[in-house]
């Protein structure tokens, strides 16, 4: 998220290396030298696989299509806020709040009008589908990966105050004009074609260390949208603190194993990515979730035997492979873990501010 502490982190890996020499080559053949790399820019959003389909709840079924939110007027005021809900709270209520896994979303109220408006981004296709693809046969023995992990923004009219508040947040953070609310609209367009696909994980050298790969999910959509609307001219109120929940996954410096195309002419690789996601793919991400959840908490306050077994479960996986694979702007990349393995942050990142 902090690119510019990172970016200082490239001169300092290559004095690691023995000369100024070999640090030159390795970066040549490296294609992501630079610690995290951005996420990867397209010029139109791609046309998802007909295989990608929606379960139970569709993406965004009252939003308003792209070109259809209405225009205010330049002199208007509209108040800008912070939104968070703990997520699934429609199965789970407020438990996944205890963990802080929480959603983020903005709302806006237009002042003049009464109006409001939600504004999120989230998975086209659940949590699950962008975080393990599918293992599509393709004949005996023969598989393909297929990934349904787009994400976009959805705008839709009203805020839902009861499901913000009861269990969440709902706080003002700043006041901007027509005119600010406008050009962010226009930017929430261009944001949303830039960048289609959503990333689950954060990926560091450990606690409170590097970041190999930042998540793209909910909550950095609402940190991008704060600092386009901070660039057009809105200020924030500094007196909020807003925390946004990670689930980060500790590794030694992620190895590039290859793109969506080429893992399919390495079998030994391809049969190690299936074997991968097959275990994963078996459980749901609500499953993996909870298992996560008892597996932190269990570092925290032994539980009933069944949630032990279930956290030896991935304790096991862990310590008997300790790779991990991912799939980061469309390239598989495999990770040496180190422990804690992984772990739910809920840390603070602040409103932007003048420098
Ligand atoms: C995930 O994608 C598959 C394949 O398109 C689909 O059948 C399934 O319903 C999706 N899962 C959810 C929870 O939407
Ligand atoms: C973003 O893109 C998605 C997918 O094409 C679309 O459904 C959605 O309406 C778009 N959001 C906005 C705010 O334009
Ligand atoms: C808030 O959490 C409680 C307890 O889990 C639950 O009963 C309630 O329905 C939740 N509120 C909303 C708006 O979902
Ligand atoms: C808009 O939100 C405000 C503040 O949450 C609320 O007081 C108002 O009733 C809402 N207006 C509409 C039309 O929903
Ligand atoms: C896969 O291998 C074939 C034959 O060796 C080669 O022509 C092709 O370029 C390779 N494709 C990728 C994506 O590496
Ligand atoms: C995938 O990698 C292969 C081999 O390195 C390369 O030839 C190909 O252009 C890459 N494809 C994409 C879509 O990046
Ligand atoms: C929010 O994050 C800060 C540090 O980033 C931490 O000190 C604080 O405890 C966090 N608050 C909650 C509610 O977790």
């Amino acid at each position: 998220m902090r690119m510019a502490t990172h970016l200082l982190l490239l001169p300092v890996l290559c004095v690691m290396v023995s000369s100024l020499l070999q640090c030159a080559e390795s970066t040549e053949s490296t294609p992501a030298p630079v610690w995290p790399p951005h996420q990867r820019t397209y010029d139109h959003r791609p046309t998802s696989d007909p295989y990608c389909t929606a379960g139970i709840i569709p993406f965004c079924p009252t939003g308003l299509p792209p070109g259809q939110v209405p225009k205010v007027k330049e002199t208007d005021t509209l108040f800008v806020y912070a939104m968070k809900a703990p997520v699934w709270e429609f199965r789970y209520g407020s438990l996944l709040k205890k963990f802080d896994i929480m959603h983020d979303a903005i709302g806006f109220h237009h002042v003049e009008s009464g109006l409001n408006i939600t504004m999120e981004w989230y998975e086209l296709f659940q949590l699950f589908n962008c975080t393990f693809p599918h293992l599509r046969s393709e004949g005996k023995d023969s598989y393909k990966l297929q990934w349904c992990n787009q994400g976009a923004a959805c705008l839709y009219m009203g805020i839902d105050e009861k499901h913000w508040k009861e269990n969440g947040t709902l706080v003002k953070i700043s006041q901007i004009s027509g005119d600010i609310f406008n050009n962010f609209i226009t930017w929430s367009l261009s944001d949303n074609t830039t960048y289609p696909f959503y990333e689950t994980w954060t990926v560091m050298a450990g606690p409170g260390k590097n970041t190999w790969f930042n998540p793209f999910d909910c909550a950095s959509w609402v940190l991008r949208a704060f600092d386009a609307m901070h660039d057009l001219g809105a200020k924030f109120d500094q007196s909020v603190h807003l925390n946004y929940t990670k689930v980060v996954l500790y590794s030694q410096q992620p190895i590039l194993i290859g793109n969506a195309s080429s893992i399919y002419n390495d079998s030994k690789t391809l049969e190690t990515l299936v074997d991968f996601y097959n275990y994963f793919q078996k459980r749901t991400m609500a499953d993996i979730v909870l298992h996560m959840l008892e597996f932190y908490n269990y570092f925290q306050k032994r539980t009933m035997a069944d949630i032990v077994l279930h956290m030896l479960e991935y304790l096991a996986w862990f310590e008997l492979h300790k790779k991990f694979y991912i799939f980061y702007n469309a390239q598989y990349w495999e990770l040496d873990m180190v422990q804690p393995y992984f772990q739910l942050t809920y840390d603070e990142v602040p409103l932007p501010s003048k420098h």
